[in-house]
Order: structure tokens, then C-alpha cells, then sequence
């Protein structure tokens, strides 16, 4: 079944969403603080989400396979997905995200504070488009780090594979990767924030640009 065939008109709706969502966060990136921080998004990706994968999310779940069930049972037909450097960057613009009034935020998951137990961290906001010929479309935002976004494509993959190889294995290494990963995220942050609040003896050292 094609996209079109699932979705009908309301694949129009759901483009326009996720067009909407990411003029918003080009919004953000324009905002005078951002633009003078190190804030700034490193990468922003979107997707419908295909017929197919719908299907079969609806199937698993134990829902009606059609488009009613689809967008009232399912936050991500729309997906967003954004990529930080820093974890306070993630914090900020979901913070920002969520004070939108023409947003109705559905529920937010925080994996920072509380990481999956296959060590899965990311901060996700279902929402709900409140005004517009949009209004009442759900949609996901997902953001994350840099490094944790590395680390969280090759885990997907597992869910894909039908026998993984020495799989304890894999699955006990992807865990320690991911906690050293979270570990050196906050060691990055504590160094930015180190650096930005002025604690280098030599002030023309900070002067110096990266690029
Ligand atoms: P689905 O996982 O989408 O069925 O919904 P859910 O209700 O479990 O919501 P959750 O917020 O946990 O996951 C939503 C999306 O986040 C997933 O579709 C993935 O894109 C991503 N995600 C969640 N958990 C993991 C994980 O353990 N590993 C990876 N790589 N991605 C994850
Ligand atoms: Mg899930």
C-alpha cells in the first residue's frame, strides 16, 4: 500500500505539519540568544511516517489498521528529530518547544533523567498542532545529542534483525557505549560551560576561534 493510499488527503496535512514544525525550530534558530550562543541545532531530520511502518506499529500495538486508528492512536505519523551538541541545548529548546501556545504538548518522555535500560537517552515531546488547518495533527519531536544520535542509529538496527550475531554480547557492549557516551556528554557540557563562564587565566586564549 503506497503512502497516498493510506494517508489519502490527510498526507497533505501531515507534509504541512511537518513543514510547520520545522519553520519553528528555524524560528528558534534565529532567536537573537541563540544566535549569539553555541546553542545553534546541529541538524534537524523529518519523516512521514510510511504506510507500511504504520501498519504494522498499528498491528503490533493491537489497534484497527486504518487511518482514523492511525492518527489518533500514533503520536509519530509525523516525526522530528533533533540533534544538539550539548545537553543543555536538548533542554532548552524543549523548553522553548514546549511554552509554544499554539502547541498543545501530549506528553513529554525524558530518557536523560530516566535512560532506557538498553542505556537509550533522548528527550521526546508528543504534541498536538492547536491552530490552523493543521489544528488537531499529532506529531513526535525527538532531541538528542550529537553522540548519542551515533550511538542510537547503530543500536536501531538491531530491531531490524531477524538473528543477531553473539547478541549478549552486542547488546551488553552498545549499553557500555552508551553510558560512556553519556558520561563524556557531560563532560563536554561541564567544560563548555567551564569555558563560557570565564574560568581561563589567559582571555585571549578564549578569543581564538575553532574555524
Ligand atoms: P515507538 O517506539 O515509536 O513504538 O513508541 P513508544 O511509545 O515506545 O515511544 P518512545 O518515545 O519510547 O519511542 C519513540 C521513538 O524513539 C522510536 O520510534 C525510536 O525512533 C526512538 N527510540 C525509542 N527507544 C529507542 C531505543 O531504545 N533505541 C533507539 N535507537 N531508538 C529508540
Ligand atoms: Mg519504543
Amino acid at each position: 500500500m503506497t503512502d497516498e493510499e493510506f494517508y489519502g488527503q490527510t498526507l497533505y496535512t501531515l507534509q504541512n505539519a511537518e513543514k510547520y514544525l520545522l519553520k519553528l525550530i528555524a524560528e528558534y534558530q534565529e532567536l537573537p540568544e541563540i544566535v549569539v550562543s553555541d546553542s545553534f541545532v546541529m541538524n534537524c531530520q523529518s519523516r512521514i511516517k510510511s504506510a507500511e511502518s504504520m501498519v504494522k506499529k498499528l498491528k503490533n500495538r493491537g489497534f484497527k489498521e486504518d487511518l482514523h486508528s492511525a492518527l489518533t492512536n500514533v503520536y509519530d505519523a509525523v516525526g522530528i528529530r533533533i540533534i544538539c551538541g550539548f545537553i543543555d541545548d536538548v533542554y532548552k529548546i524543549a523548553a522553548w518547544i514546549e511554552k509554544r501556545e499554539e502547541l498543545e504538548i501530549i506528553l513529554r518522555k525524558d530518557y536523560f533523567a530516566w535512560p532506557k535500560p538498553n542505556g537509550y537517552r533522548s528527550y521526546h515531546i508528543c504534541l498536538r498542532i492547536r491552530e490552523g488547518s493543521m489544528a488537531g495533527t499529532q506529531a513526535e519531536i525527538q532531541i538528542r545529542t550529537m553522540a548519542i544520535d551515533f550511538w542510537a542509529t547503530l543500536e536501531h538496527e538491531l530491531k531490524y534483525k531477524k538473528k543477531i550475531p553473539c547478541e549478549e554480547l552486542i547488546r551488553k557492549e552498545l549499553k557500555r557505549c552508551a553510558d560512556e557516551i553519556a558520561a563524556t556528554d557531560i563532560s563536554m557540557q561541564t567544560i563548555r560551560d567551564m569555558l563560557e563562564n570565564g574560568f581561563c587565566e589567559n582571555k585571549e586564549d578564549t578569543e581564538s576561534s575553532y574555524f
